[in-house]
C-alpha cells in the first residue's frame, strides 16, 4: 500500500470543491448558502443530506453520515483511505504527494515465519537421516508414537552436539542473528557473533499457532536421566507461553466438529489422545492457563474440560484454571473440570483403557460450581459452624469474581442450597464479602482484588468480553477492544496521527496510554505494554486476553482493522454527539451551530 504524504492529506480538504465532487454523483439543491438532497446513505423521502461548501463538510441530519469530501468518495464509492485520496485528487485536477520517507511495512515476520517453517524442516530430516537418528526414533516408538501420528505433529530430532542447526545456517549471517531472536541458537557470551544450537538431543515438537505457523519448540530428552526433561522456545517475537495452545491448529484440521477441547498438561497428551482418535485436545505449554488461554479457548467451542493428574500440583492447577474461568464466563460458555486418577495423565490412560472408557471420563467431569463447591469444602472443616463460615465467605469472594449475571445469580442459589440459607441471606453474604471479605489464597494471583463496581466506566468498558462466540461487537466497547488488540500485537502501528485521532475518543484512555509506550519503543514486548496496569486487576486482566489476536492478523491485516475500527468508532462518537444536539436543535441557527460544532471536532489540530 502506497503511504500518502500527511500534509498533502491535510491540505486536501481546502483544495477541492466538494460540492463539484458531490453533485457528480448525487445531484445537489441549492438551499441558501448551502446545498440539500436526499441523502445517498440512508433511505429517505425529504432531503436532509446538506453539504456546506464554505466549511467544505457534508451532513445528513437523518442518519448522522458526515465528513469531508474524502469521507464521502470512501463511503459512496466503497474505497479504502488511499484509493479515496488519490480519486479525490485525481477529479480535482492534484498529482497526489506519495511520503517517500515512510518505512516499508514490515516485513520482519514473513521472514521469521519463513525461518521457523525452515528449521522445522531440518529437524524432520534429522529424524529420518541422522546419524544419531536411531535413539529418537527408537524412543518415539517406546513411547507408541506411530509413523502417521509423528508425520501429522511433524516430530523432529536436534541432534547431539553444539553447533549443527548453527553449522547448517553458518553461511547466511541475517539468519543467524535471526535465529537468535527467534530463540532456536544462543549468542555465546564471550564471543560475539558466534551461537550455539539451544535444542541439542532432543525430540522436537514444533509449536503451531492457530494459523499453522510455527512459532516455537518444545524438546524432550531421550533418557529420563537428562535434565530438564522439557525444553521450550523463550518468549520471542513470535512465541508467547502464555498465549499459545499447543495442538489446536490439529484440533481444528483433524476435527470434523468441536464439541468440546479438553485441555490437558503436556505434548505427548495432546499426541497420544490424537493417535486414539480424540483430535480436540490442547495443551498449555509448562504454565499456568492464562486468560489469554480462555478466550482462545472460548472462541473455538462451547465446552471446555480441563483435565488435569489427580495428584496435588494438577489439583492446585485445576484451581488455578477455576478461578480464571469465573471473570471467563459468557452466556453458552461451559467449562468442566476432569481429575484423573493419581499418577496417571491422559496419554498413560488412553494406552491403557478404551477410547469408550476414557471418554465416559470426559461425560462425567465436574461442572464448574460442583468442583468449585467440592473443592472449598474439602479445605475446611464443614461440619461446624466455623467451618460453614469459612466455606461461605470463601465461596463468596469467589462468586464475586462472576460478572455473568446469569450464571452469578444460579451459583448464589447453588451457594444456599448448599449452606441450606435463604437466596437472601446468601446474597447479603456475597453483597459484603465484594468489599470486606478477604479473598481466598491463591485467588490473589489473577485476581489481586475481588471486582471493585466503583471503578470507573472505563474499566467497565474495557472489561466486555465477547457475551458470543459469533456475533462481532461494532459497539464502541468492541471497538476499543479491537484497537487495543492491535496495539498490543503490533506496536509498530502506533504513530502520532492514530494518538490524535484517538485522543478524541471517549473513554480511551487505556488505549492511549498503550499507544504512547508503544510509540517510544516500538519494539516494546507485551508485557511491558501491560505492566502499568497491573495494579487494576480487571483491566490488566482485559488486556491479557487482548494479547492474543484470534484470528491472528498480519501486520498489514492488523493495521487494516485498526484503522477501519478506528474510523467507525470515530463515526459513532460524532453520531452521538450529533444525536444529542440535533434532539435540542429546534432552527436552522441551531443547525447551522451544530454543523459547525461537527467541523470543529473534525479538525483536531489545535489541540
Ligand atoms: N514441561 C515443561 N518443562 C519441564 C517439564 C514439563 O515445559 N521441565 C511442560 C511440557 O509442556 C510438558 C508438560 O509440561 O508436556 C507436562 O509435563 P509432565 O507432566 O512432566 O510430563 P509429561 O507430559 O507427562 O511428559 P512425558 O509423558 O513425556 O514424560
Ligand atoms: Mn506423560
Amino acid at each position: 500500500m502506497p503511504f500518502i504524504d500527511r500534509d498533502f492529506i491535510n491540505d486536501l480538504s481546502d483544495r477541492v470543491d466538494i460540492v463539484g465532487l458531490i453533485n457528480k454523483r448525487v445531484p445537489l439543491k441549492k438551499a441558501g448558502k448551502d446545498y440539500k438532497a436526499c441523502c445517498p446513505f440512508h433511505e429517505e423521502k425529504t432531503p436532509s443530506f446538506t453539504v456546506v461548501p464554505n466549511k467544505q463538510i457534508f451532513h445528513c441530519f437523518g442518519c448522522g453520515e458526515s465528513g469531508g469530501a474524502i469521507d464521502f468518495i470512501k463511503k459512496f464509492d466503497h474505497l479504502d483511505f488511499v484509493e479515496a485520496v488519490e480519486t479525490v485528487a485525481s477529479e480535482s485536477g492534484i498529482s497526489v504527494v506519495y511520503d517517500q520517507n515512510v518505512k516499508p511495512v514490515n516485513t520482519r515476520f514473513k521472514r521469521y515465519n519463513e525461518l521457523m517453517s525452515e528449521v522445522n524442516d531440518y529437524y524432520q530430516t534429522q529424524l529420518k537421516s541422522s546419524v544419531a537418528k536411531a535413539r529418537a526414533v527408537d524412543y518415539a516408538k517406546k513411547r507408541g508414537i506411530s509413523g502417521a501420528i509423528a508425520k501429522r505433529f511433524e516430530l523432529g530430532y536436534a541432534p547431539p552436539g553444539w553447533s549443527n542447526l548453527h553449522e547448517h545456517n553458518k553461511a547466511d549471517n541475517e539468519k543467524l542473528i535471526d535465529l537468535d531472536t527467534l530463540g532456536m541458537l544462543v549468542a555465546k557470551k564471550d564471543k560475539e557473533g558466534d551461537y550455539y544450537d539451544r535444542f541439542r538431543d532432543r525430540l522436537m515438537f514444533p509449536i503451531h499457532n492457530a494459523k499453522g505457523n510455527v512459532i516455537g519448540f518444545g524438546g524432550r530428552v531421550l533418557s529420563d536421566k537428562d535434565n530438564p526433561k522439557y525444553l521450550n522456545s523463550p518468549e520471542t517475537p513470535l512465541f508467547s507461553k502464555s498465549k499459545e495452545l499447543y495442538g489446536l491448529h490439529h484440533c481444528r484440521k483433524y476435527s470434523r466438529k468441536i464439541d468440546y477441547i479438553l485441555v490437558v498438561e503436556g505434548y505427548m497428551d495432546v499426541i497420544a489422545l490424537h493417535q486414539h482418535g480424540i483430535t480436540t485436545a490442547v495443551a498449555t505449554l509448562g504454565t499456568a492457563t492464562t486468560p489469554a488461554h480462555l478466550q482462545t479457548l472460548s472462541r473455538a467451542t462451547d465446552t471446555i474440560v480441563f483435565c488435569f493428574d489427580g495428584d496435588k500440583a494438577g489439583r492446585a492447577a485445576a484451581w488455578k484454571a477455576l478461578q480464571i474461568s469465573l471473570p471467563a464466563m459468557t452466556a453458552g460458555l461451559m467449562i468442566k473440570f476432569l481429575l484423573l486418577p493419581d499418577g496417571e495423565d491422559p496419554d498413560t490412560l488412553i494406552q491403557g483403557e478404551s477410547v469408550k472408557v476414557f471418554s465416559q471420563r470426559i461425560d462425567k467431569a465436574l461442572t464448574l460450581s460442583t468442583f468449585l463447591f467440592d473443592h472449598i469444602k474439602s479445605d475446611v472443616p464443614f461440619e461446624t459452624i466455623e467451618g460453614k463460615t469459612l466455606f461461605l465467605e470463601q465461596a463468596s469472594a469467589l462468586i464475586n469474581l462472576v460478572t455473568y449475571s446469569v450464571y452469578r445469580q444460579q451459583l448464589v442459589e447453588g451457594l444456599a442450597q448448599v449452606v441450606d440459607q435463604d437466596v437472601s441471606y446468601v446474597e447479603k453474604m456475597i453483597n459484603q464479602s465484594e468489599t470486606s471479605a478477604p479473598p481466598i489464597q491463591g485467588v490473589q494471583e489473577m485476581h489481586e482484588a475481588p471486582p471493585n463496581f466503583d471503578e470507573p466506566p472505563m474499566i467497565e468498558m474495557l472489561y466486555d468480553r465477547p457475551a458470543t462466540k459469533k456475533a462481532p461487537d461494532n459497539g464502541m466497547k468492541g471497538l476499543m477492544s479491537k484497537m487495543i488488540s492491535c496495539v498490543l500485537n503490533y506496536p509498530v502501528l502506533a504513530d502520532d496521527t492514530v494518538e490524535l485521532r484517538v485522543r478524541h475518543l471517549p473513554k480511551s484512555n487505556v488505549l492511549l496510554e498503550l499507544i504512547h509506550s508503544a510509540q517510544i519503543d516500538e519494539e516494546i514486548s507485551q508485557k511491558a505494554l501491560i505492566k502499568p496496569f497491573e495494579p487494576k486487576p480487571r483491566v490488566y486482566s482485559r488486556l491479557q486476553q487482548l494479547c492474543v489476536m484470534e484470528p491472528s492478523l498480519s501486520e498489514n491485516e492488523a493495521r487494516d482493522e485498526f484503522l477501519s475500527a478506528l474510523t467507525l468508532a470515530e463515526k459513532q462518537h460524532q453520531r452521538s454527539l450529533t444525536s444529542a444536539s440535533i434532539s435540542t436543535a429546534n432552527s436552522s441557527a441551531d443547525e447551522k451551530r451544530i454543523m459547525e460544532e461537527i467541523q470543529h471536532r473534525k479538525t483536531p489540530k489545535s489541540s
